[in-house]
């Protein structure tokens, strides 16, 4: 094979090249895209969400489907065959989900959960917080991560947010609290869902040095950035597979370090979760294992249908993922700041990082008025959408970096806020309260396995064309290409 890899003419890095097929891994993901994902073609759809989910390859379902088709699976943890096929499949899928991560079964426990805000929940609602207990959070966590602030406080433990600087990277600037006396716990996303940056996974370690036990929210991240946790000793991990790999939905997993779990302290039992129960004595004793922590029965179908999942991430391979990500982003990151008025001013404003290193594929922005006031995101979202475009809009359940980066002023926000009652909020009815000059949400576009060139040809011409509208005046709208 000709050596193309290490050209210094290109940007992308070498393992974008597959030494299997000398093939440049465009040609590699234009053939998955036709092979495995056709039906964006044949619907027309240009899914530009991947940060919302993942979406499944044609053989996942197919695979799943034939598997299903030919077992009897019943609820597991009984010793009648239909149960044992289904307890073994849910064993097996806990030791893949740990293979995949690079994770030691003897230091590792998986705990399938319904997603990644259940698997942060868990933690949360069994964390040991007592008064002298910190808990600490960066301003990008998602508000799955946030919530856990209630138990936290509600315990007495102190809450503190680390800042984000004008990128909506980690300020530089920032100190680590040291641990308070209590245990204490540090939280991060390891990408956030609002800008893709990649927050550096050394937290981890520096955290764990200042008596933190760590929460590693890795929902964004896993889909398309391997996580090797024999070099990133987070203690407690939050996944989904949907986002993963698309399917199936409803399943997602906290994995965690044994030493760690033993730590936590269930504020309930259920059924699964428990040795004992007795009604006459009132004693119950719980489980040893990850078990303790799946209340009720488990989702076994979906989870008999993750090692498909995991091996399509791993046939594809994540490196060959994040490349190629990062070539689509960059593209992404290309379009939209090439979009002008013809006075030269820019026609969007893009928060996060302006290039490709250490972030992720996926880009927030807010398409500007010619006299540089933001367009509302839903009406950029509409107008996507009509031409089969699919982007997402709002502040995506961030709201430290949507604040950051929209640069909302607190006071006035909370006024706003308060302002409108209970049941009849919306963004648009805040974004009125906050006046035109505000902007309240933005957009974001994410990219993944399945996203090709002719992807974002159609988007670029769709923000020009929508640009040339707003020029002229009119609601001018792409048509589909
Ligand atoms: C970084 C991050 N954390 C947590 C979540 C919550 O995931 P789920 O909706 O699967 O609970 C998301 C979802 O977008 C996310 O992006």
């Amino acid at each position: 094979m000709e050596k193309r890899a290490g050209n210094p003419h290109l940007s992308i890095p070498d393992t974008y090249f597959d030494p299997e097929r000398s093939l440049v891994s465009a040609q590699y993901f234009e053939d998955l895209r036709t092979r495995e994902f056709s039906r964006l073609d044949e619907g027309g759809h240009v899914y530009l969400d991947y940060t919302g989910s993942g979406l499944y390859a044609d053989c996942q379902v197919r695979d799943v489907d034939q598997f299903l088709e030919h077992h009897v699976l019943g609820n597991p943890h009984s010793e009648n065959p239909a149960s044992t096929i289904a307890t073994e499949l849910v064993e097996r899928a806990r030791a893949d989900v740990l293979d995949f991560f690079g994770a030691d079964p003897e230091e590792y426990a998986v705990v399938f959960t319904s997603n990644a805000s259940a698997a942060l929940k868990l933690v949360g609602e069994s964390f040991p917080f007592a008064d002298g207990s910190r808990f600490t959070l960066l301003r990008d966590d998602h508000n799955s991560v946030l919530g856990i602030r209630m138990y936290a406080q509600a315990r007495g433990a102190e809450v503190s947010y680390l800042p984000l600087d004008d990128e909506l990277r980690l300020d530089r600037d920032a100190e680590l609290p040291d641990a308070g006396p209590g245990s204490s716990l540090f939280a991060f996303p390891a990408q956030s869902n609002f800008s893709g940056v990649k927050h550096p996974l050394s937290l981890v370690t520096r955290a764990r040095d200042a008596g933190y036990r760590v929460v590693l929210d890795a929902a964004a991240y896993a889909p398309t950035s391997r996580l090797d946790l024999s070099e990133v000793p987070a203690d407690f991990v939050s996944v989904a597979f949907y986002k993963m790999f698309g399917y199936p939905t409803g399943l997602g997993a906290l994995l965690a370090r044994k030493e760690a779990l033993v730590e936590l302290v269930r504020p309930w039992f259920a059924g699964g979760t428990v040795e004992f129960v007795s009604t006459q004595t009132g004693v119950h004793r719980l489980r040893a294992d990850a078990e303790s922590f799946e209340d009720g029965t488990p989702n076994f179908l979906g989870i008999a249908a993750v090692p498909r999942g995991l091996a399509f991430l791993r046939e594809v391979g994540m490196e060959r993922v994040s490349a190629h990500v990062a070539g689509m982003t960059e593209r992404v990151l290309r379009i939209l700041g090439e979009v002008r008025y013809p006075d030269g001013s820019p026609a969007v404003v893009l928060y996060g990082p302006r290039d490709i290193a250490d972030r992720g594929g996926t880009v927030a922005f807010n398409v500007l008025d010619p006299d540089g006031r933001v367009v509302p995101f839903g009406e950029v979202e509409r107008a996507a959408a009509a031409v089969g475009i699919s982007v997402r809009g709002g502040c995506f359940c961030n709201p430290g970096a949507a604040e950051k980066a929209l640069d909302l002023p607190a006071a006035e926000a909370l006024e706003c806020f308060e302002s409108i009652p209970h049941g009849d909020f919306s963004l648009s009815r805040f974004a009125r309260c906050m006046g035109p000059d505000a902007a309240v949400g933005a957009l974001r576009v994410s990219v993944g396995i399945p996203t090709v060139g002719a992807d974002l040809t159609r988007f670029a011409a769709f923000v020009q064309e929508f640009a040339a509208g707003r020029a002229a005046g009119t609601a001018h709208v792409a048509g589909r290409g």
